[in-house]
């Protein structure tokens, strides 16, 4: 299969769908690689590294959409691609069409196969392809929120782990899902004093197995919040209750009984945000100060880490890719019931519940899709 790798040409978007390891693993399976120069440089990938994996570079995006029979990227299409995209061409990466009523219309008319990463779902209900994300987005937390606790950036100016003879911070994690374990183990590594809350005790009883000394497991519910913010230092929002807007487990009023200078980080945000006051923040301006606490709601955090999340994001998707390239995508959505449920628009039909529901447009069962696929 010819599969094409363009340059992300969203705003601030510097991952890339595939490596230089994900294209030698492609050639492998006798596959030819077309890179769009430049396309992983956000990344530190440099298009030497692509071409002596065996992939050929291509000058501009409209090269690499032009040729491609598959297309690997990271982010939906915006506007200026939809003209590139052609009838019975494969696009496997992030849609969100549920959001994008624009971008549902747009690959309905372009006739696509339009995999998306965010609706691949395992069995056990796990999204393989949007956890590593969360990874990221958890480890990034408590380092966030380190530096914003520090006075200059209008913190309280503690140290997450204190020195010898000095206590440490007090990290507060709300949810113990993906986002709240990586937070917690990364605070309690800094050796911060962490408390973990969810409303799932099966999961506490995990989290209390495998968790270092310095983490202790509490049930949420609101007395047990409002009396942890008394004493957190930092608190991180890590819930998600799935299809469903985030509970505001820390309200406005609550913010009066927080010491002044505590920061939290509200991963949470793409859902609406578990805190009442957090409001979606960019990397070039992350915080704001409401009642002299320190919000950071940056909803896209792994964006600031984009060689990490390139390489996150691409260890979870290349096993699929591998699929839909040896098989092509008729073929591997038969056999994989979690890449199946990734298909979302094909041949101008819509063929995934939620987006259907979303945007009021007739639903096409899957299965008729794939019988009648000439790819
Ligand atoms: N801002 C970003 O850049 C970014 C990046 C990745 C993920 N996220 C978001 O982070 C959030 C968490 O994702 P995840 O992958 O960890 O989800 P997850 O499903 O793995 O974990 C969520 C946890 O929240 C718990 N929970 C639900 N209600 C609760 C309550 N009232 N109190 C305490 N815990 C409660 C659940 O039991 C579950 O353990 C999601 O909204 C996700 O979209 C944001």
């Amino acid at each position: 299969m010819i599969i094409g790798v363009p340059k992300e040409i969203k705003n601030n978007e510097n991952r890339v769908g595939l490596t230089p390891a994900g294209v030698a693993e492609l050639r492998k399976h006798g596959h030819s690689l077309l890179v769009q120069a430049g396309a992983g440089e956000g990344s530190g990938f440099a298009d030497s590294e692509y071409e002596q994996a065996g992939a050929v570079t291509l000058p501009t995006i409209a090269d690499v959409y032009g040729q491609a029979e598959m297309i690997i990227k990271v982010k939906e299409p915006i506007a200026e691609e939809y003209p590139l995209i052609k009838e019975n061409q494969l696009l496997f990466t992030y849609f969100h069409f549920a959001s994008g009523e624009e971008l549902t219309h747009a690959m309905i008319e372009r006739k696509a196969i339009c995999l998306a990463y965010e609706t691949v779902e395992l069995p056990s209900r796990a999204l393989p392809l949007l956890i590593p994300m969360s990874e990221v987005a958890g480890r990034m937390a408590p380092q966030e929120g380190a530096k914003y606790l520090e006075k200059p950036l209008k913190g309280r100016g503690i140290l997450l782990g204190g020195v010898p003879g000095v206590k440490p911070a007090h990290v507060l994690v709300l949810g113990g899902g993906i986002v709240g374990t990586q937070a917690a183990k990364v605070a309690a590594g800094l050796g911060a004093q962490v408390t973990i809350m969810d409303i799932s005790l099966n999961r506490l009883r995990e989290l209390d197995d495998f968790m270092p000394k310095n983490v202790q497991t509490v049930y949420s519910n609101e007395y047990n919040i409002r009396e942890a913010i008394k004493t957190a230092d930092l608190v991180v929002g890590a819930v998600l209750i799935p299809g469903a807007k985030a509970p505001h487990l820390i309200t406005r009023d609550m913010l009066k009984t927080m010491r002044p200078g505590t920061v939290l980080v509200d991963v949470a945000v793409d859902q609406g945000g578990c805190i009442e006051t957090c409001k979606p923040t960019t990397h070039e301006n992350p915080t704001f100060i409401i009642d002299d606490v320190v919000h950071y709601c940056v909803a896209n955090m792994p964006g600031a880490v984009p060689y990490t999340s390139t390489l996150a994001l691409t260890n979870a998707t290349l096993p699929y890719a591998v699929q839909l390239a040896n098989l092509g995508w008729q073929e591997a959505c038969r056999r994989n019931a979690a890449l199946r449920l990734g298909l979302n628009v094909v041949h101008g039909e819509v063929v995934y519940k939620g987006v259907a529901e979303a945007w009021n447009l007739p639903l096409v069962e899957v299965d008729s899709v794939l019988e009648g696929a000439t790819v």
